[in-house]
């Protein structure tokens, strides 16, 4: 039996969790930002450091006592090493090389889009390479190969936005409260595709995204109707909403099924904060029982940002014996 706690704090959530390599998650507490950053319409940087240091270690202490464990119990401590905010991340780095090498710990640096591709094990402990990930953030879009674990292999991208960053934007431009991602969902499901708005890249024929263009089509959109002297709430604004999601899951689900297609694998993970998108999950669904692939996904409340997928990755990670102190974090960390 193998513990491993780990430590997340790149972005606005801050995460401590414990896995235990046979009875997995013994302890997994978060504390999100949000509402501190929701008044400033996004994350600032000075404000999220500040609050992961005073929120990290009474997260940690708490972990520990929810899986009735002590450090002395504690195998390996994993951290987020990168990409993030660099403030942020060295709050995360920094605690999590104390309390190493206080207590003789061994330490593992870990990647946030590793834990992101990994978590679906967090759900489903077979789910085994090789298979195609879906990861979709608010940082990123990206479709990749992953051979094994640790063997990670981009196979497309976006342009400019992420996709979670499109359904912010836009919300956003709608008046909804940041990160506008589950606002856009939840009135989505009162809405029409009333709107039908651009899928740029759909058809370019490779596995390339673009989000940036939505936009564009919003404030167009909005403008028209204001124009009309249309206001934009109730079934309007759930129509509007609607397109949205209707408009980027399109795109993501055209995508992963190519990159199904091309590669031969018939497995895919779905990650990151916009696997929560229920519309998304029943597209994707709905493709994997027609042509036979198999679909896995985090569970719901482990989608965005957490510390159990860092110690899930910390894990795998301490196997291959990957540990060594270092308060270097790496804010543009790439993952192939
Ligand atoms: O993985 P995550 O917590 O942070 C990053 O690493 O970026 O993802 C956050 C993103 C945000 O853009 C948020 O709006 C989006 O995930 N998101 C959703 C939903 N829940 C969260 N987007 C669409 N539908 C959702 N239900
Ligand atoms: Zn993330």
């Amino acid at each position: 039996m193998t513990l491993i706690l780990g430590i997340e704090s790149s972005c606005d959530e801050t995460g401590v969790a414990i896995y235990d390599s046979e009875n997995g998650l013994l302890a997994n507490t978060l504390y999100s930002q949000i509402d501190l950053h929701r008044q400033y319409g996004g994350v600032v940087p000075e404000l999220a450091s500040r609050d992961h240091l005073r929120k990290i270690i009474p997260l940690i202490d708490e972990a520990l006592i929810n899986a009735k464990k002590t450090l002395n119990e504690i195998d390996a401590i994993a951290f987020t090493a990168g990409p993030g905010l660099n403030g942020a991340l060295l709050i995360g780095a920094t605690v999590a090389n104390s309390i190493a090498f206080a207590n003789k710990i061994p330490l593992i640096p870990v990647h946030h889009l590793e834990g992101h591709i990994l978590s679906p094990i967090l759900a489903d402990k077979n789910l085994a390479p090789p298979f195609v990930a879906l990861l979709v953030s608010g940082g990123h879009s990206q479709i990749i190969a992953v051979e094994k674990i640790g063997s990670y292999h981009i196979l497309g991208d976006t342009l400019d936005d992420a996709s979670g960053e499109a359904f912010d934007k836009t919300a956003k431009m709608l008046g909804l409260p940041y990160p506008g991602g589950r606002y856009i969902a939840e009135l989505a499901r009162h809405g029409k595709e009333s709107y039908p708005l651009p899928r740029p890249m759909l058809n370019s024929g490779n596995l390339t995204m673009s989000f940036s263009g939505l936009k564009t089509a919003v404030l167009t959109l909005i403008q028209n109707l204001e124009k009309q002297q249309i206001s934009i709430e109730g079934q309007v604004l759930a129509d509007i909403a609607k397109s949205i999601e209707e408009a980027i899951t399109d795109v993501l689900v055209k995508k992963s099924m190519m990159a199904i297609k091309e590669t031969g694998i018939k497995q895919l993970v779905v990650c990151g904060g916009v696997s929560a998108n229920l519309t998304l999950r029943n597209k994707l669904n709905d493709y994997a029982k027609r042509h036979d692939y198999r679909i896995v996904y985090p569970p719901l409340d482990l989608c965005t940002d957490n510390g159990a997928m860092i110690a899930l990755a910390g894990y795998y990670r301490f196997k291959d014996r990957q540990s060594g102190y270092s308060f270097s974090v790496n804010p543009r960390w790439d993952l192939s």
